[in-house]
């Protein structure tokens, strides 16, 4: 569809960035950007009429068009010219660049390829700066020595690209990336686009590595105001799954006490189930300094998100009493409900509740193991 609405628009298509990386590299990849040389607007408004159940957003301001299919997955549009119109009305204001500036516009060499989608020079490579031999040498290089000025973000790209790969920094980028940290860049980066960043680094296979580079480099100092214990420890890696990164979020703060966790609350702002998560890994973790009886642990322990007890039962300091716990609780067995208490005579209320507590008790203690010793406690 690409290629053809290329033809029919008369304008150069290319596939840029990201996946012409991953195409070389042969690793997998997923999003698809889009390089029109010619009107981003139309091409994206063409392609549509190709594409049945896409659906079309456009950001005139930003010169770029995103087309979304019903499974979730997105294409990127971004046009070297797109007329935008400074008012309603107004006449289209017309900017016009080149491939080229586009795509020295980039982060890294080994992001700045394209390739032609149209039918005369499909397949073709575009490489103004070097970006395949960099692949080949395994090398992270910015563009120009202001990268890391103009979009701070680009330190934990660096960062996330070296590690995810396992390329080096080349030279004047390493040395500009540790002048970027210590003249102070990163205090341009909003908290929210710092959060975004990280995150995606706690996504990656390698995000321990890459946790550790971030408090190697200095860049997780220069961000939280002093050196925090971080902990990204090989041996407490955490697979990939849909719900371990909170996990992975969790295990990186148990070294810190609660004042550094503080610190680290204020300086990222997380999504609900993550700050949730966090405070009630704080409070537990307060909770089981004090001596508690069995049934006060089964208690906190069940009320606490799941992710929070995994954390704390991996933790040297709070396994062995975690454990013993859980252990209890799975010995439990419990056949009394309060439906029967009911038809064994009891007046529904509070009192149920209480007995049924007793009873959870008394098989977490160990002192009950049969259906009769329930009924026993139940009488009593
Ligand atoms: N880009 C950039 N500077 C940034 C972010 C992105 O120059 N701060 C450019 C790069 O050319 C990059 C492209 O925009 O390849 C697409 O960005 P994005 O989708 O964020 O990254 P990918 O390179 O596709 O990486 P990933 O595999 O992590 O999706």
């Amino acid at each position: 569809a690409v290629k053809d609405t290329a033809e029919e628009e008369e304008c150069s298509v290319y596939v840029v960035g990201g996946f012409v990386r991953d195409l070389l590299l042969s690793v997998p990849t997923q999003d698809l950007d889009f390089v029109v040389e010619g009107s981003g607007g139309q091409f994206a408004q063409a392609l549509m009429r190709r594409i049945p159940n896409g659906k079309l957003t456009q950001h005139i301001k930003f010169g770029t068009a995103q087309i979304v299919f019903p499974d979730g997955s997105h294409v990127d549009i971004a046009s070297t010219r797109w007329e935008h119109y400074s008012f309603p009305g107004a006449l289209p204001q017309v900017e016009e660049s080149c491939l080229r500036d586009d795509l020295f516009r980039r982060d890294f060499t080994i992001n700045s390829m394209a390739i032609c989608l149209n039918t005369d020079r499909y397949g073709e490579l575009v490489d103004y700066y070097g970006g395949k031999q960099d692949l080949q040498q395994r090398k992270i290089r910015f563009l120009h020595n202001i990268s890391f000025i103009d979009d701070p973000t680009r330190m934990l790209r660096a960062i996330r690209f070296a590690e995810r790969y396992q390329f080096d920094f080349a030279k004047e980028t390493l040395d500009a990336l540790h002048t970027a940290i210590e003249t102070g860049v990163l205090s341009k980066l909003s908290v929210e686009r710092f959060t975004e960043e990280i995150l995606l680094i706690y996504k990656e296979a390698n995000y321990l590595t890459m946790g550790q580079l971030l408090v190697n480099s200095g860049l997780f100092k220069a961000w939280f105001g002093k050196d925090l214990a971080w902990n990204f420890n090989l041996e407490d890696a955490v697979g990939s799954a849909e719900w371990s990164l909170n996990l992975r979020w969790l295990i990186s703060l148990a070294k810190m006490d609660s004042l550094e966790i503080d610190i680290v609350l204020e300086r990222v702002i997380l999504n609900k189930s993550l700050r949730d998560e966090t405070i009630a890994y704080v409070q537990l973790r307060e909770s089981l300094q004090k001596p508690l009886t069995i049934s006060e642990m089964d208690h906190l322990l069940n009320k606490a998100p799941k992710r929070v007890v995994t954390t704390l039962a991996r933790d040297g300091r709070y396994n062995k009493r975690i454990t013993e716990c859980l252990e209890a609780g799975q010995r439990i067995n419990m056949a009394l409900d309060g439906k029967t208490l009911i038809q064994m005579g009891l007046k529904q209320g509070p009192e149920i509740g209480e007995i049924l507590a007793q009873v959870r008790m008394a098989w977490l203690e160990g002192r009950i193991s049969t259906a009769e010793e329930e009924q026993g406690i139940a009488r009593q």
